[in-house]
């Protein structure tokens, strides 16, 4: 393998720090030895056929993303969808790699989404190589210095170093972030608490039911 394309999904804005570039900038430093490029999904929307040429000539393809209620979000669906009708059966890749993170603290919930990427594979004629799926994705950026996702980061990239040395798998390496639950909740909540205040909201209009006809908090 020499050319691998690294794709980053995450649906939030270039200015805002995602998991998913975070991860893609690690991968590709870590895969120093192939050539490769980031693709950022968000920003190749704009001109979504220079990204599928770039795929295209591409041996392998590393698709990371964050889990978005339980499988890849839309713009992720939408981009792999028009790739796949793009090329039309005339794909020339080897192999497709992915790397999933998610909020909860357990990587098995990633499965499924990771099912999607095989099958994506199969539908461009490409061998499903491996899948790298994360839990607690939020403290991978927030507590980078911690002694939980150093040694997530470890793993990480031991499982990265499969991709060049090509080795058979087809399999899912199960990354748990093992950050004391109490502790990661208690984060999580205060995260949303001063993104409602950002928004000029107080901790009870989180409970609010929008879609619902009256829409109150109980
Ligand atoms: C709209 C939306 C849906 C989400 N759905 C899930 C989910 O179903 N399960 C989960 O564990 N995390 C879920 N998350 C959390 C993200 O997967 C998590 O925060 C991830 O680390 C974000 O990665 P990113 O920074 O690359 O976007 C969701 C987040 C958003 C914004």
């Amino acid at each position: 393998m020499k050319k691998l394309v690294i794709i980053s999904a995450s649906p939030k804005s270039s200015n805002d720090p995602s998991v998913s570039m975070y991860l893609a900038r690690m991968a590709r430093n870590r895969l120093s030895s192939l050539e490769s490029e980031i693709i950022n999904v968000r920003q190749a929307l704009q001109n979504s056929v220079l990204a599928f040429e770039t795929m295209k000539s591409a041996d392998a393809l590393l698709i990371i993303f964050p889990l978005y209620f339980y499988c890849l979000p839309g713009m992720l669906m939408r981009f792999l969808e028009d790739y796949a009708g793009f090329i039309g059966g005339n794909g020339n890749l080897q192999k497709v790699y992915a790397i999933v993170n998610c909020g909860f603290p357990d990587p098995e919930i990633n499965n499924e989404a990771i099912s999607v990427v095989k099958s994506f594979a199969r539908h461009i004629g490409a061998e499903f190589g491996s899948g790298i799926s994360i839990d607690s994705g939020g403290i991978l950026l927030s507590a980078k210095d911690t002694p939980f996702v150093k040694k997530a980061i470890k793993t990480i990239n031991e499982a990265l170093d499969t991709i060049p040395a090509n080795q058979p798998s087809g399999g899912v390496f199960a990354i748990n972030v093992n950050f004391p639950k109490r502790l990661y909740f208690l984060a999580g909540n205060f995260g949303w608490r001063q993104a409602a205040k950002k928004n000029g909201l107080n901790k009870r209009e989180l409970y609010k039911k929008p879609y619902q006809s009256n829409g109150s908090v109980r």
